[in-house]
């Protein structure tokens, strides 16, 4: 690595959150990584891990944390960042104030060190059919056009990279509930823009009325300010709470009165 030797730092001061299991007390252990151009966050990591040495020459355990692509597209790597929830691999340390603390999301299970178990994000993307049924179809020649305009709007959304930033900072999203959070509200709004995605368009919507669905957002805008891939997250809440509305009308205009007192919840 190199090392600045003049007028700079020679090494880069880490505190980091290490805890065994949910049933071992959690602590701070320090470190001092060789300070190195353009480090981020995920390479001073790895730094730690070839040579697992607290900054008091402690030989300790190697920090576990997740991470895959290195480039803020496979979402594993969030963390929270001095106070703030950030993907660790795009963060530079040269932008970070010392010492850089590290934490573990605080809104979903702990695993061990930095990593969690994000499954509660995984599963709202099954309860609001986050795909799209295209099995069979491949001999029916070229899908449905999509508006250019609709094409933009769709770019934006499909960039999720379900990296859970919008669920950290979300206040509704809590250890222990059931609020699915922003991102798979905006993707269900995604998949019932494709015209591929229309024959399961109701079953998104039916996915976004049931528990921990749409209605538990409290507009507190935190998961637009935080969401790495600026996806305009509050416009996808008001449109899906737009056609949820609209399905509950309906609903009851058909006289399906019995869908419609479910999907309207308890009350
Ligand atoms: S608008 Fe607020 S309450 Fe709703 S998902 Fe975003 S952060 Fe959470
Ligand atoms: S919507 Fe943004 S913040 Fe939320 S999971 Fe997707 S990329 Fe991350
Ligand atoms: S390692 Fe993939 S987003 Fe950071």
């Amino acid at each position: 690595m190199e090392t600045r030797t003049a007028g700079g730092r020679t090494h880069v001061h880490f505190k980091i959150w290490r805890q065994e299991t949910t049933d071992h007390e959690g602590r701070f252990e320090e470190f001092k990584v060789p300070y190195a151009k353009g480090a981020n966050v995920i390479s001073c990591l790895m730094e730690i891990q070839r040579n697992p040495v607290t900054a008091e020459g402690k030989r300790t355990t190697p920090v576990v944390w997740d991470s895959n692509c290195l480039e803020e597209v496979c979402g594993s790597c969030t963390v929270n960042i001095n106070g703030r929830v950030r993907m660790a691999c795009s963060s530079l340390v040269d932008h970070l104030a010392e010492p850089i603390v590290l934490e573990p999301l605080q809104k979903f299970p702990l695993v061990r060190d930095l990593a969690v178990d994000r499954s509660r994000m995984f599963d709202a993307l099954k309860q609001v059919t986050a795909w799209l049924n295209i099995d069979g179809t491949h001999d029916l020649g070229p899908g449905p056009r999509q508006s250019q305009g609709d094409q933009a709007v769709m770019y934006v959304l499909s960039t999720c990279m379900t990296c859970a930033c919008c669920l950290e900072a979300c206040p509704q999203v809590q250890l222990g509930n059931a609020f699915m959070g922003a991102a798979a509200i905006s993707q269900a709004r995604l998949f019932n823009m494709n015209p591929s995605g229309k024959m399961n368009a109701d079953d998104r919507l039916s996915g976004l009325m049931e528990r921990g669905g749409v209605q538990d957002c409290g507009k507190a805008q935190n998961c637009v300010e935080v969401c790495p891939k600026e996806i305009p997250l509050t416009t996808s809440i008001a449109a899906m709470n737009r056609e949820v509305t609209k399905l509950l009308f309906r609903r009851i205009l058909s006289l399906d009165l019995p869908s419609a007192r479910a999907a309207a919840g308890p009350g």
